[in-house]
């Protein structure tokens, strides 16, 4: 018989300093109650350390939260979109910092769908017998590729991390359903290249080939449309209707992404968790960590059926359908905590504001 993979525990790392709109409204030509109408998003994190720091807290809490030690696991799996270094992986800088050294570790990106290929590998290694114990993480330090001197993409992203842990299942809980794909040729839609070399030998990064480029209108559409198709497929792969769905945990692009797809799949948005608000998008961190909010709000209750579900560049999509475990609550907890941080968000951004300025203080310049 095959093993079924559930989620044994979970845990996040939201930085401490927020970027406010009120912040934002200092920075470029924008104000409140745009972005809050527009995104719904209010604050986000902006990370004073490096992905894997993030990603290390939210690894301890998950591991605490599953009882276990960092040598207990057999899989380490970290998906990002903002890698720290390139090789060794982001994954193993992780492993050898936790100290799981019986762990194979590696790091994956599907942009913001990063968190739930994750999960189907990890589901798919569990069955398979290749994995008994995966920790996922997703986890992301996205202000490093914007431009805060654009304001149609400044304002939507945040940094943080997730993570969570997944095991054999004993009982009928686990993973039921999966869907995942990808459009290439949509993937010009989103794009920041600086961390992949395209041939070109250069030590001096050029900020208008680093900072994100990005069509909001045409991922919007891509996105709602996208992330209804996807469900509905999980959930016929799990032999499960809507109506049998209690929590959406769905990827914190724009709350209105979220709403116009919650309507297609006709959802109560009582079951739909939301926390883009305070998070705003942080990629391949933002499925794990709603999902954390969603177990310590109780949306997530024993033995319900989740449905997690993301879209992002690539254009990647993916969903899970999930029967919940009869434990909601953490096993243990973690006492790792991030380094205090003196600076200011305007101290944190003070170099990529300096570093993008070129670009908009010349003839001709992006706006
Ligand atoms: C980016 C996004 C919020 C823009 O919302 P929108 O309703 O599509 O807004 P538009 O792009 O049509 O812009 C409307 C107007 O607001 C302006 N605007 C854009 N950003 C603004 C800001 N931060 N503040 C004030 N005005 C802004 C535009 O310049 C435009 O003005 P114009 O009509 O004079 O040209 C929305 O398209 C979106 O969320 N897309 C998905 C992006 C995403 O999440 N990508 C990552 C996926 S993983």
């Amino acid at each position: 018989m095959t093993a079924r993979a559930t989620f044994t525990g979970w845990g996040k790392c939201v930085p401490p300093v927020k970027l406010t709109n009120a912040d934002l409204e200092q920075l470029v030509d924008t104000d409140n109650d745009w972005i809050v109408e527009r995104t719904g998003i209010r604050e986000r994190g902006i990370s004073h350390v490096e992905t894997t720091d993030l990603a290390e807290v939210a690894a301890l809490r998950a591991l605490a939260a599953a009882g276990l030690e960092p040598a207990d696991i057999d899989m380490l799996i970290l998906a990002t979109v903002t890698p720290e270094i390139t090789c060794p992986s982001n994954a193993c800088v992780l492993q050898e910092r936790l100290g799981a050294t019986n762990a194979a570790a590696f790091d994956l990106n599907a942009a913001c769908s990063g968190w739930i290929y994750g999960t189907a590998a990890a589901a798919s290694m569990i069955a398979g017998g290749v994995a008994e114990r995966v920790l996922l993480v997703g986890a992301e330090k996205l202000h490093w590729v914007m431009d805060y001197w654009d304001r149609s993409t400044c304002i939507l992203f945040g940094d943080g991390a997730g993570a969570a842990v997944l095991e054999p299942s004993q009982g009928g809980d686990g993973v039921l359903g999966t869907d995942l794909g990808a459009d290439g040729a949509a993937g010009r839609t989103m794009v920041f290249p600086t961390l992949g070399t395209r041939g070109r030998l250069s030590s001096v990064r050029d900020p208008f080939v680093h900072r994100l480029h990005f069509d909001g209108r045409a991922v919007f559409k891509i996105a709602v449309q996208g992330i209804e198709k996807s469900v509905r497929r999980a959930l016929d792969q799990a032999g499960l209707s809507l109506a049998e769905v209690d929590a959406v945990i769905p990827h914190q692009a724009n709350e209105r992404i979220i709403a116009a797809a919650g309507r297609r799949l006709g959802l109560d948005p009582d079951r739909v968790m939301l926390n883009i608000a305070t998070h705003g998008n942080s990629a391949a961190a933002s499925v794990p960590m709603a999902m954390c909010d969603a177990l310590e709000s109780g949306l997530v209750q024993p033995g319900a059926i989740v449905v997690q579900t993301a879209f992002g560049g690539g254009v990647t999509w993916g969903s899970t359908v999930a029967r919940w475990g009869e434990r909601t609550t953490p096993l243990g907890t973690s006492d790792a905590e991030l380094p205090p941080c003196n600076d200011t968000v305007f101290d944190l951004l003070a170099a990529n504001r300096d570093f993008y300025a070129p670009l908009h203080h010349r003839e001709g310049a992006v706006r």
